[in-house]
């Protein structure tokens, strides 16, 4: 019997990109909130005997969590062998330490309670940064996919000699093996974040650039002001609109907007987030993944 994919909702489009890429069927369901505002969850398509993953990505992840991991108890108790996660982007994984005394590690404690629902977990680039693995957090077995090779071939065709310049040195995981494959140059700055919205990153030492554009490549834009710090930094040294690139295209509230409004030349996201901005194509490099966990 095939394998089955549920979509949440949502994540048709996706579910939808990795049909093109392997054969399963596509898992009915029903998700809904009562006038109470509690979820009822349904599992619409007999799933007994089958292995079945639900494709759900996590971005403003309280609203989808609990319809989620309910629904992974429907599959399972409706008789299913397996029931996977595949969560393009992954959330909470930014908040991998105790910043302040009476905080918790939120990382932890929803890696804790996916484990607890599902059998496994394909997602994209997450962010480790404090936290190396994730079998660190998680005790289910995952894979990630990466971006990296999107990425550089959307530089490779669409921007003409790219200088690819990673805000902070988180970032440098991403932006090295992204210049390598597109065999172009890079830089990392070093980012300060005082709070939320307050960020400072450091002045590029861009000289020997001067005839390159600017790339700004960075996992996850969220409020965007690290990449509007930069941009403001490479406008202000002369350099062309940079292009910003996103793995994870949060874009918290105004923050697209404010990101254009800052100067950047173009805006570019892979598609783990549903986003006006997507403009690369992971579905491929997500159904590798997701078919290590399926007979
Ligand atoms: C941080 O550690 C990440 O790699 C990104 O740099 C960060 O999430 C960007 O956040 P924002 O868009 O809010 O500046």
């Amino acid at each position: 019997m095939k394998p089955v994919g549920t979509a949440m909702p949502g994540n048709e489009r996706l579910t939808d990109d990795l049909a093109a890429h392997f054969d399963f069927d596509r898992g009915l369901a029903t998700v809904r909130r009562f006038p109470d505002g509690e979820s009822h969850v349904r599992a619409e398509t007999s799933v007994e005997g089958r292995h079945v993953f639900i494709v759900c990505t996590l971005d403003r992840p309280d609203d989808k969590l609990v319809p989620l991991l309910l629904l992974a108890c429907a599959i399972r108790e409706a008789g299913a062998v397996s029931v996977g996660l595949v969560a393009p982007y992954l959330a909470y994984m930014r908040q991998d330490r105790q910043f302040h005394a009476g905080e918790t590690i939120s990382a932890q404690h929803v890696a804790a309670w996916i484990s607890r629902h599902v059998d496994w977990l394909v997602t994209v680039d997450p962010h480790l940064h404090r936290i190396a693995d994730l079998s660190q957090v998680y005790s289910i077995p995952s894979r990630v996919a990466h971006a990296a090779d999107g990425v550089a071939s959307w530089v490779r065709l669409n921007v003409s000699q790219p200088l690819l310049i990673g805000p902070d040195e988180e970032s440098a995981q991403w932006v090295r093996d992204v210049a390598q494959r597109a065999e172009v140059p890079f830089i990392i700055l070093a980012k300060t974040r005082r709070g939320d919205r307050d960020v400072e990153v450091s002045v590029p030492e861009v000289d020997r650039w001067r005839s390159h554009t600017p790339v700004l490549v960075d996992d996850i834009v969220s409020t965007a002001r690290t990449m509007i710090e930069t941009v403001g930094h490479l406008r202000r040294i002369g350099l062309a609109a940079p292009v910003c690139v996103a793995v994870h295209a949060v874009f918290a509230q105004t923050a697209f907007e404010d990101l254009h409004a800052a100067g950047a030349a173009d805006i570019v996201s892979c598609d783990t987030i549903s986003h006006p901005s997507n403009r690369i194509a992971l579905a491929s490099a997500i159904a590798a993944s997701v078919r290590e966990f399926l007979p």
